[in-house]
């Protein structure tokens, strides 16, 4: 078998496509063009590259944005009253706290000062709580985008052995939230495996859907994979290649040219899942701005 390539660029584009004209029918409607609130503490060149990708998005579907600069020795005092001032700031819809943090101030309670209502990336333990309890929420990015993918390719998850591989609260957390509950499209059996995880390939040769979010080059390789699965990877790893002007490459976690030959589905690294991750940021704004999920009474 030779794998199918879920084109992440693709979809991106067309659902940002879509976005933009949603924004446009909705400020065409009277409404207030939805607004952006990204603050960086301190100046991680992988950070700023990340910020960079987020405020193209937003000029391209017509979200205004600014990015307020912390500088890191800020204290959590200091970055909490920022973050209430943009809480209350009624022209702001989504705020984004871009992670990491130095290591002084704790990340949970940064986020858990947030407006959960504001909460795009969908970290509030509010928005994590609603997702797990099967209520309207913000999802988070890339667990999202990866939904969007299987739905544009009509992937089938329900009733599958979906089996994701990491636990992070970014991405396979949610993830595995999703693809276990009833309304947010999963309805997968679902395994999640990490560090502590006997026997890894015991459970990923089972899956018919695997996602791997582990940030290990090569930790998932052929042998590990069952004829005709669907793989997702989401790992983005820098490796050492003289060959590249950069003096780097970017590989997943996955053995992609081994796995190919197996899997029914596989997702590039990059252009698999990652360009989905920024558009799913934008449909997180809009619903904020839109006040979708949480009204006002
Ligand atoms: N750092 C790495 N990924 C993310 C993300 O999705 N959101 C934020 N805020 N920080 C990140």
């Amino acid at each position: 078998m030779s794998a199918k390539l879920i084109d992440g660029k693709k979809v991106e584009q067309i659902t940002m496509d879509l976005l933009k004209k949603d924004v446009e029918n909705w400020v065409e409607s009277g409404n207030r063009r939805p607004f952006l609130k990204v603050v960086q503490v301190g100046t991680d060149p992988a950070s700023s590259t990340y910020i960079g990708a987020k405020t193209k998005a937003c000029n391209k579907v017509g979200i205004q944005t600014d990015t307020t600069h912390l500088p890191d020795t800020v204290s959590a005092k200091e970055l909490k009253a920022a973050i209430r001032s943009f809480n209350e700031d009624d022209k702001i819809d989504g705020i984004l706290v871009q992670l990491p943090l130095p290591s002084h101030l704790s990340s949970h309670d940064v986020i858990e000062s947030i407006d959960h209502r504001k909460d795009v990336d969908g970290f509030h333990p509010m928005n994590v709580g609603r997702l797990t309890v099967d209520q309207p929420t913000f999802p988070s990015c890339t667990p999202a985008g990866i939904f969007e993918l299987f739905r544009y390719y009509s992937i089938p998850v329900k009733s599958k052995h979906a089996v994701v591989v990491g636990a992070s609260n970014i991405v396979g957390s949610p993830m595995a939230i999703m693809l276990s509950r009833e309304n947010s499209s999963g309805k997968a059996t679902t395994t999640i495996c990490h560090k502590f995880t006997r026997d890894l390939t015991t459970h990923t040769i089972s899956a018919d859907i695997l996602v791997v979010a582990a940030g290990q080059p090569n930790l998932i390789k052929p042998e590990m994979v069952k004829e005709g699965a669907v793989v997702i990877d989401v790992g983005i790893n820098r490796i050492a290649d003289e060959t590249s002007e950069k003096g780097y490459k970017l590989v997943g976690d996955c053995d992609f040219e081994g796995i190919r030959k197996k899997a029914s589905w596989i997702t590039p690294v990059p252009g698999g899942v990652g360009p989905m991750t920024v558009a799913m940021l934008m449909k997180n704004t809009l619903l904020a701005a839109k006040k979708s999920i949480y009204f006002e009474n």
